[in-house]
């Protein structure tokens, strides 16, 4: 959560280069947006910052005069309401030193009681307190001993970018469990929170390990561990293309990225599939199969993803496999079997909430696979193995495509594990061909008016379509700010079946041959009392009223075809209410927080 950027060189304007990354990395959090920029006429450094979006903050740029060094931050608040004041840069006392920072101070009050107990502060962000702690060092420490004393009393997360006025030619960053990136090119040093936010500008970066601290100068960049000692550094090409995030066509990410799941499913299988193999490290098939249960942790989408994976994995492996909400495991771990194995799943691999697990599986000496969309995420380096989702970069701050690869991906491990004679590479093949025809041949946005008048809404499914019903319940709440839950079936008439009554949304999946007779004697249970409902059905497990009849597919698989028209759901609902699909509110994409 939060996004910051630094740009100190030679050709561009700084003011370009942050603002162009902060649009990129908005989705990060939007609370609130802020550049510093030096300004050469008077040798100093404007400060630009408010409440809202990194477009009013280009409003109140737009005379700033050019110049080659800017750091700027768009915010997700976590300490201090959503005002100009907390809004970053933030400044010492004096406003000698500037920063913007990403991530948590756990200790800033007992910091603030113990060192600066007469500092004047202008914000009630946990953040200032790393300002005023550099200026106060700096009265008898040279700059960077003062910011290196300051980076060893922080607990906490931190992706931290510092000007000294007094240098105007460097910008010092540090990181500790926040992401950074830093890029390098002949026109100077871009770093920023994602890489996306150095494509134009950078050929090649390095992500920046914990406890680095860093000085930058438009032609040098030095690295150095937290006892000052030079680090080496090794730089990687940036492999991706302004294009994957560019929002074409769409109106809004999330339909495009709702209408790339066929070929992020065709990209699963030309990554995983190799002349009849499959490439999966041989050393983690063999770690998984010694153990005797897997643990799946994961958050959110992520976690539902994770459901349907331990039914794919039960049922190809015949491993017992949990699933475990990542903020709860960390704190209060259940007793473990002994040689459990750990599947951490992530769209974006920078989840506080999972990277306390991984430090505690780690502690324990446990390994660990991450399943994730970012190569170069936190998660993905420090785990001892990782899978890519092969989905692109996800805009929209709700999932949708990379949900369906993470459950492709889980299905390609599963198949990988076991002994199957069914051909998995035309099932996924088919998978992309049955969402296809369903996104080519139906329009959902008449159907949605049933769900968007109302003030809640029930998703309802049994066995692998229940996990459906959590994401699909999922996405329309956070998007459309409806009330919704998912609901097992069979588990309605225990209870929840009292809140039904005239017109109330009810929308059934129907995808389990076994069972689905049983949820649509749910169905009637829930019209006889009023409910306005809505079927989707695969075509061997149709009526011919169904409202939605998708193209079969293999059923450990359906769950990547019948959440897709739950999130066109959404998605219309939340277009229909006039709401900024992409960016809901309160909610951020890379949830860094815990
Ligand atoms: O990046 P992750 O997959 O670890 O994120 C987990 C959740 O924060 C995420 O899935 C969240 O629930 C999304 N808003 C869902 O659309």
């Amino acid at each position: 959560m939060c996004g910051i950027v630094g740009f100190i060189g030679h050709k561009h304007d700084a003011k370009d280069v942050v603002l162009n990354g902060l649009t990129k990395l908005e989705y990060r959090g939007y609370d609130s947006a802020g550049i510093s920029l030096f300004n050469p006429k008077f040798r100093s450094f404007d400060i630009y910052k408010d409440f809202g979006r990194v477009a009013k903050l280009k409003e109140l740029t737009k005379d700033a005069m050019i110049s080659n060094v800017g750091i700027g931050h768009t915010r997700w608040a976590t300490h201090g309401k959503v005002t100009k004041e907390n809004a970053h840069p933030h400044y010492s006392q004096s406003k000698r030193f500037i920063i913007v920072h990403n991530g948590v101070i756990e200790n800033h009050e007992e910091l603030k009681a113990q060192y600066l107990a007469n500092a004047l502060f202008y914000s009630e962000t946990d953040t200032e307190v790393i300002a005023q702690l550099i200026e106060s060092f700096s009265e008898t420490l040279s700059v960077e001993n003062a910011i290196l004393t300051t980076l060893k009393l922080l607990e906490g997360s931190y992706a931290l970018l510092v000007i000294d006025t007094e240098s105007p030619n460097t910008i010092f960053a540090a990181k500790n469990k926040s992401p950074l990136v830093l890029g390098q090119s002949e026109d100077g040093v871009t770093i920023a929170s994602d890489l996306m936010a150095l494509v134009g500008y950078s050929e090649k970066y390095i992500a920046l390990a914990d406890h680095t601290f860093v000085r930058c100068e438009a032609d040098n960049v030095t690295m150095y561990n937290l006892n000052h000692e030079i680090l080496p550094t090794s730089f990687l090409d940036i492999d991706l293309d302004e294009a994957d995030a560019d929002m074409g066509e769409y109106q809004h990410y999330m339909l495009k990225e709702i209408y790339e799941q066929p070929s992020v499913v065709r990209r699963i299988v030309q990554n995983y599939f190799e002349d009849g193999d499959i490439k999966i490290s041989k050393q983690v098939l063999k770690d998984i199969k010694n153990s005797d249960r897997i643990y799946i942790l994961a958050a959110g989408t992520s976690m539902h993803a994770g459901y349907v994976g331990k039914y794919i994995l039960e049922e190809l492996v015949e491993i017992p496999v949990e699933v475990h909400i990542a903020s709860e495991f960390a704190y209060h771990t259940p007793l473990l079997t002994e040689k459990p194995f750990f599947l951490m799943i992530s769209q974006s691999g920078e989840t506080a909430d999972l990277r306390a697990c991984l430090m505690k599986t780690k502690k324990m000496n446990y390994k660990t696979l991450t399943v994730t969309n970012v190569k170069t995420s936190t998660l993905a380096r420090e785990s001892n193995y990782f899978l890519e989702l092969f989905a692109g970069p996800e805009i929209a701050v709700a999932s949708t495509k990379a949900y369906v690869a993470q459950i492709g991906v889980l299905a390609v491990l599963a198949y990988a594990l076991s002994e199957q004679s069914f051909d998995l590479k035309k099932a996924l093949t088919d998978v992309a061909l049955s969402i296809e025809d369903f996104l080519s041949s139906q329009d959902v946005s008449s159907i949605v008016h049933k769900i968007i008048t109302k003030r809640n809404c029930f998703y309802i499914g049994r066995t692998i379509d229940y996990y459906t019903a959590l994401e699909a319940a999922l996405k329309l709440k956070e998007i459309s700010y409806i009330q919704t839950e998912g609901f097992a079936a069979g588990e309605l008439k225990h209870g929840t079946i009292a809140l039904i009554e005239e017109g109330t949304p009810v929308v059934a999946l129907i995808s389990n041959k076994e069972i689905s007779s049983n949820t649509r004697s749910n169905l009637n249970e829930v019209i006889a009392r009023g409910a306005s409902t809505i079927k989707i059905s695969m075509k061997k497990t149709s009526h011919k009223d169904d409202d939605i009849i998708l193209k079969d597919v293999h059923p450990l698989l359906t769950p990547m075809v019948m959440v897709v028209p739950t999130q066109l759901f959404a998605y219309y609902a939340a277009l229909e209410r006039g709401l900024d699909i992409d960016k809901p509110r309160n909610l951020a994409k890379s949830v860094t927080v815990e």
